[in-house]
């Protein structure tokens, strides 16, 4: 299905009612978050979050996260505990998503779930994703707007490029300001982190007062979508280069002399920002391999550092 017209909407008052339009339709709509840029379905609509794993080329066992307005609209789809209560007030609106028992009955389409007994959820912090969740009053299932595998969207530009043609809409924001995705919480047990992101594990942990268990293995029951390959640029990807080859395009960190430079005073939250514009942007110009400089592993970097180790990762 590659034929649909795909709208390009404004962010504004007339913008926002279409988009919530096209929802309430059934419609795919790519909206901006804090984090990515998002793919929106009614998350109660079978059809329509059947859409986006269409859409994406997603294998239908990896589930979504669901993104509602607020807390208390959170808690009609989950189980709440007194930890998700601190880091909800802590950290939301914002790039925290928290996974939690599935409360029975709510309506969701089992598919955003892909029947596992726990939903993640998250509220974002994004002006425009706040309105348009307000707007459209339910709650929306909303994967990265990228086809599966690829490397994540953080513009209008990155999904046009990306899906036009197999969505209704794009609701352009501008540039996302985080950058990388949220962090992922699984709270159904002992905290765990089973994906760095947006918020640092260091700043949830100070709230806890205790350190995080860390998702090692792949398990598919904890972290279905973990996939060792991802964030896949066309390009090789090699990390932790302090010298190129003739074939390689240097993604920089910090203050060297490279094609891309990801932040040269070194910010990480500067760098988060910048990664996915740059990926995207070194293999427009289609290299053999991108190297890419080594970056700290603490706070942001983690994420950074994810994401690029996948993106690294071999393709099979
Ligand atoms: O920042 C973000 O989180 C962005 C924006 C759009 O909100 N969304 C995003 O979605 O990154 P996606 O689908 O690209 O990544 C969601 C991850 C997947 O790895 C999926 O496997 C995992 O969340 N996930 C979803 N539901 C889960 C569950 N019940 N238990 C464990 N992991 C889950
Ligand atoms: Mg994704």
């Amino acid at each position: 299905m590659n034929n649909i017209q795909t709208e390009h909407l404004s962010p504004d008052a007339s913008g926002l009612s279409r988009a919530a339009e096209l929802l309430s339709a059934g419609g795919l709509v790519a909206f901006p978050t804090e984090t990515v840029y998002g793919l929106g379905a009614d998350a109660r609509n079978d059809l329509a979050v059947a859409r986006i794993f269409e859409a994406k080329g997603r294998p239908r066992f990896n589930p979504l996260i669901v993104h509602v307005a607020s807390a208390s609209a959170a808690q009609r789809y989950v189980t709440w505990s007194d930890t998700a209560e601190k880091l909800a007030r802590a950290f939301w609106p914002g790039p925290l998503t928290l996974v939690l028992p599935l409360k029975p009955g709510t309506g969701l389409s089992p598919l955003v779930t892909a029947e596992l007994p726990t939903l993640a959820i998250r509220v974002p912090a994004h002006p425009l994703a706040h309105q348009l969740l307000s707007t459209f009053d339910g709650p929306v299932a909303a994967p990265s707007a990228n086809p599966s595998g690829k490397i994540s969207p953080t513009t209008a530009a990155h999904v046009t490029e990306g899906l036009s043609g197999r969505i209704e809409a794009i609701l352009d924001g501008g540039p996302c300001p985080v950058g990388v995705e949220s962090t992922i919480l699984g709270l159904s047990g002992t905290p765990t982190l089973l994906r760095p992101g947006g918020i640092p594990a260091e700043a949830i942990e100070q709230i806890l007062g205790a350190p995080l268990a860390h998702h090692t293995t792949a398990d598919p029951l904890t972290a279905p979508g973990q996939m060792l390959s991802h964030y896949a640029p066309g390009a090789r990807v090699r990390l932790n280069a302090t010298s190129t080859t003739a074939d390689e395009l240097l993604l920089g960190f910090g203050p060297v002399d490279c094609a891309l430079n990801l932040s040269p005073t070194g910010s990480l939250t500067e760098a988060a920002a910048n990664l996915f514009h740059h990926l995207h942007a070194l293999d427009a110009k289609q290299p053999k391999g991108i190297a890419v400089s080594p970056i700290p592993d603490t706070g942001l970097g983690r994420a950074i550092n994810d994401r690029l180790r996948r993106a690294a990762a071999p393709r099979d």
